[in-house]
């Protein structure tokens, strides 16, 4: 007998059904990516549920399947023995329990004796004359577990606003949660009534009853709210993550309409605790909610390749799709400071090493001495000179995006992972990274480089994605 209510089987249908009618125009996208994770159809944002269960990596990620510029919230979902070949599966959550009718929203995965238990914000979002800041909204928070990491067999409603501290807005979400020393934590982004982004901390014994233990933020409010908080230690050092709303530009920093970085984090997180100095974690264009996991060897993090309320647009729009993750990435401390570099897994999409003119979906690592230049299929340039780094997506390339500029130290080595409509580009071994989706002419060849030794150019092969097997 099927566990799912009548709502979550029409959904599912209809679901199945748009994928049907609309998946062939996405596919057919000349800028349909190679080597990234993107959604069937329509719209997908941040990764959700991150884990390694039972010998499969699984992503899940806010997937709006009916309209490419975003809707009610579902966690679609794939899944990967080795990063590199995918199975795309049913969605796994849809807003059909009372407390998330509007929208299953981010939240995370903890693995227990071979059960998923997946901790996500039920969204609700009256009509009517709200703010929805302090009125007209509920972020619920709610647990949906699985036996078999395919399909959910129960769910549970966990708390309610009326459950967290009172000093907060409506604004509460996006559970990351963890056990630790035999006690479970859970930590959730919020916004207070006076305009300060804070991340809660909740307790628990058994997984399902949690209660408020304090909070984290800085002394002066850093944005007005903070979503997606991840926290955890990396070689000695704790680190927390989260996405501050509402800081202004500062020269090159903070240049998108909202940044994702981190904090590093002295002390214990369930007391006496003070942040060290916020990092931005990418300097693109398209970077947020990033969300991490361990499999056991180390941690990776995949992000969306997005940003929200952006000026820019994404071109696919008209083939009725947008958006895409990042390429996995695993997480170093190097110093105090959060490093990354591409997962080395994706070496296995190696094809043939190019010719500058012929690279199109590349790695192309390097090494460099001085000031320098690539430009990138006629229409991407990245500059680096006297400890500036630039990005100009030029004439419609960009699709709205212009330049990001950063500061850097010398620059002495690049990566570059292009796809058909992304670049990732990892500085000094990943000590800097700027993400950017881009629109060149499709089939335009060659990468012109300047200031550059010792270049190796590969190909990039496709990943696979298969219908599930299950
Ligand atoms: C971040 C975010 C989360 C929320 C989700 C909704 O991009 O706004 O805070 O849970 O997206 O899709």
């Amino acid at each position: 007998m099927s566990g799912k209510n009548a709502l979550a089987c029409d959904l599912e249908r209809l679901t199945e059904h748009v994928e049907e009618l609309y998946g062939p125009l996405a596919e057919a996208d000349p800028y349909r990516l190679r080597f990234h994770l993107m959604p069937p159809v329509g719209w997908l944002n941040d990764p959700n549920g991150l884990c390694y269960f039972g010998g499969w990596y699984h992503v899940f990620y806010q997937y709006s399947p009916f309209h490419p510029e975003g809707g009610v919230k579902l966690w679609g979902h794939y899944r990967s023995r080795d990063l590199l070949c995918w199975e795309k599966l049913p969605v796994m959550l849809y807003p059909d329990q009372p407390w998330c009718v509007h929208g299953a929203y981010s939240g995370s995965a903890l693995i227990e004796d071979g059960i998923m238990y997946l901790y996500y914000t039920g969204n609700i979002k009256y009509a009517g004359d709200y703010d929805h800041i302090t009125a007209g909204r509920a972020g619920n928070t709610a647990l949906a577990v699985s036996r078999d990491g395919i399909a959910v067999s129960a769910h549970e409603l966990l708390m309610e606003n009326r459950d967290y501290p009172q000093d907060l807005t409506c604004h509460v979400r996006d559970p990351k949660v963890w056990a630790q020393d035999g006690t479970y934590y859970m930590i959730q982004g919020a916004r207070t009534k006076s305009g300060q982004g804070v991340i809660l901390v909740f307790g628990s014994e058994d997984k399902i009853h949690w209660s408020y233990r304090n909070r984290i933020t800085t002394p002066e409010p850093f944005g007005y709210m903070w979503e997606c908080p991840d926290l955890f230690e990396l070689d000695g050092q704790w680190f927390l993550l989260c996405l501050p709303q509402g800081v202004a530009r500062q020269g090159n920093r903070y240049q998108n309409q909202y940044t994702s970085g981190y904090f590093p984090l002295y002390g214990d997180f369930r007391g006496s605790c003070t942040l060290g100095d916020y990092e931005e974690l990418d300097c693109g264009f398209d970077f947020y909610a990033p969300q991490t996991f361990h499999d056991g060897r180390r941690r990776l993090l995949l992000g969306w390749m997005g940003m929200p309320d952006a000026e820019y647009a994404n071109p696919t729009v008209k083939n009725g799709w947008q958006h895409c993750m990042t390429v996995p990435c695993e997480l170093h401390n190097v110093g105090g400071r959060l490093v990354r570099t591409p997962a080395a897994e994706l070496d296995g999409l190696h094809g043939r090493t190019l010719a500058p003119e012929e690279a199109e979906v590349f790695d192309l690592q390097c090494r460099v001495g001085g000031n320098g230049r690539i430009l990138i299929r006629g229409c991407a340039a990245l500059e680096w000179e006297d400890g500036i780094l630039r990005l100009s997506l030029l004439g419609d390339c960009g699709a709205g995006r212009t330049v990001r500029s950063a500061e850097t130290e010398t620059v002495r080595q690049l990566r570059i992972l292009a796809d058909t409509s992304s670049l990732e580009i990892f500085v000094n071994g990943g000590r800097q990274v700027l993400s950017a989706r881009y629109y060149p002419e499709p089939g335009a060849q060659g990468v012109r480089l300047d200031g550059v030794e010792d270049a190796v150019i590969w190909e990039m092969k496709a990943m696979q994605i298969l219908p599930g097997k299950f």
